[in-house]
């Protein structure tokens, strides 16, 4: 009898070890449901959709109104996390005082657990604290460039011309910036900064700019090519980073690597990169900060595809990636698995802290004005309970094989009906190619606001992050993004859907697809030649 159980368990084992094949399950979720949200709407009111899409949103996704939606709501991973019962559980122990609660304290030995012992904070008085709480990512973004720029100003010293080293296409594409008026402020001393990244996120972009800094993307010669073997295509180029830090050094207060590249399509990014970053940052004595919103997603592709990783427990990845960082930000609206919260952590005796000796007076200075004091950032003390709990659960293995496995499906799924997608996908979203959708069927500026509005007809949104969004209209001309992108992005929230939920929205998509040529075009009716104006903008569907 024994045999015959041990030979059941063998079965079973091989069993729920199988690759995923469409349309059949072998694992269940590492989770069930503790609590429901039910939808004011029927995915049935189509009309009453349209008419909230036509008035009172004007075909804007940011617009329309989320409890109008019963499908799938992919407009953002960020912040729309269900929180697991013990991080609701947590939140009823908060310790709501007016400078360093409970919350505070056990979030930095949280994050020693979570990112490595490196990450203690070495010093008992206070301004030798390393953990700054905000309110969320972009507020830290506006902090971290506006101390910068002052502290990093004083370091400087001027040069009135670009180094003639510099690669010719390197070159040309910060010229750009300087010629578009962005990242040149004339007569600041702020305006010589160069930020560099894999590629920067919107924000984070928008910030460094007003601040009267060039922000620069170097993402990796595969990233957004047809290379579906190289796994990690979030990676930065290597050959650029050294010839801008070589020529242009002086310039360059902090190197940026992004994990995951959101705006590259989610993508990995590998050790080897992280490491061959790290020796070449070294060597020029500037310091390495990842945006570390989507951590532990990352860890999760180097195990799985990066070689001498795959016996590694996923917290081992994580203390490996950050032990080659001098600083991260972080907003925890993603990995923290909350639904509000940003916070800026910095490594004592790293070359950040040492380069910038009064960056930490200035950012308290700076947070007590803006945000509230260093310890709570505009957060409540609740929050940063829920926090802690989150970064036990986003570790999980399990957590993140669901997590990971169900945006293959959703990718599986479109593939198979020849939807074209960045792919390999990503780990928080599916990237559709607006380019590719309509290939030679319909040259219109911007397909994937249609597509999108349409998708809200439907019954789901998604974000278009393509001609629109990155897009800029300038003397009455339409530049569009360089490097091009024109996708809608479909960003799946954790622990919030299960398969059926998302798959019902592939369909959705294969209808638009099965008849783009029927698909309008849009009339930009306000805002075209707002700054970030895919907030805002209003538009009509073409008759
Ligand atoms: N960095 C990255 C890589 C991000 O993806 C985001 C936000 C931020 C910074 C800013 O953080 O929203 O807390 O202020 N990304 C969201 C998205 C909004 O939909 O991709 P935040």
């Amino acid at each position: 009898m024994s045999e015959a159980i041990d030979f059941f368990i063998s079965k079973f084992r091989d069993n729920i070890n199988r690759e995923y094949e469409p349309g059949r399950y072998f694992r269940p979720r590492p989770y069930r449901n503790a609590s429901v949200r039910f939808r004011n709407c029927s995915i049935e009111d189509f009309e009453k959709r349209r008419d909230i899409l036509v008035n009172e949103a004007g075909l804007n996704a940011f617009m329309f109104r989320s409890d109008m939606i019963p499908g799938c709501d992919l407009l953002s991973d960020s912040g729309t996390t269900t929180m697991t019962m013990r991080q609701w559980a947590a939140m009823l122990l908060g310790d709501e005082a007016y400078g360093s609660n409970e919350g505070y304290f056990e979030l930095k030995n949280q994050i020693t657990e979570t990112f490595g012992k490196d990450w203690v904070s070495g010093n008992e008085n206070r301004s030798g604290e390393n953990l700054f709480i905000f309110h969320q990512g972009r507020a830290v973004e506006n902090a971290l460039f506006t101390v910068l720029g002052r502290v990093a100003a004083k370091n400087e010293t001027r040069q009135p011309k670009l180094a003639n080293g510099l690669m010719p296409a390197l070159k040309k594409r910060i010229e750009s910036k300087l010629l578009s008026g962005k990242g040149n402020t004339p007569g600041s001393c702020d305006s010589q900064f160069i930020i560099p990244s894999n590629s920067h996120f919107d924000t984070t972009q928008g910030n460094i700019e007003d601040k009267g800094m060039i922000p620069i993307n170097l993402p990796c010669p595969q990233h957004l090519a047809d290379d579906r073997d190289y796994r990690f295509r979030g990676d930065m180029d290597v050959d650029e980073i050294e010839n801008l830090l070589e020529n242009e050094g002086s310039r360059v207060p902090l190197v940026y690597i992004t994990i995951t590249n959101n705006t590259g399509g989610g993508q990995p990014v590998s050790i080897a990169n992280i490491k061959r970053i790290r020796e070449i940052t070294d060597r020029f004595n500037i310091p390495l900060f990842f945006d570390a919103c989507r951590f532990a997603e990352n860890a999760w592709f180097i195990k799985k595809y990066e070689k001498g990783y795959s016996d590694k427990s996923i917290t081992e990845i994580v203390h490996e990636m950050f032990s080659y960082v001098d600083g991260f930000h972080i907003s925890l609206k993603k990995d923290g698995l909350v639904n509000m919260g940003g916070a800026l952590v910095l490594k004592e005796g790293g070359i950040f802290t040492e380069k910038y000796p009064d960056f930490k007076g200035g950012l308290t200075d700076y947070q007590i004005m803006a945000e509230g004091h260093p310890t709570y950032g505009g957060l409540a003390g609740r929050d940063l309970k829920s926090i802690v709990e989150g970064f036990r659960v986003v570790v999980r293995q399990d957590y993140l094989d669901a997590r990971i496995g169900q945006i293959k499906r959703v990718a599986d799924s479109l593939t198979g009906y020849g939807i074209p997608i960045i792919e390999p996908a990503g780990g928080h979203a599916v990237y559709i190619d607006m380019d590719k959708f309509f290939d030679g069927i319909k040259i219109d500026d911007f397909m994937g606001v249609s597509v999108t509005a349409l998708l809200l007809i439907a019954g789901h949104r998604v974000c278009e992050l393509g001609t629109y969004a990155f897009g800029r209209y300038m003397d009455g001309n339409e530049i569009p993004p360089d490097p091009r992108v024109n996708f809608v992005r479909a960003a799946v929230p954790r622990l919030a859907y299960e398969d059926m939920d998302l798959l019902s929205f592939v369909e959705a998509v294969k209808v638009l697809y099965d008849h783009r040529e029927r698909i309008p075009g849009v009339n930009v009716e306000y805002g075209r030649d707002l700054p970030l104006r895919h907030f805002k903008s209003r538009f009509s569907f073409k008759k």
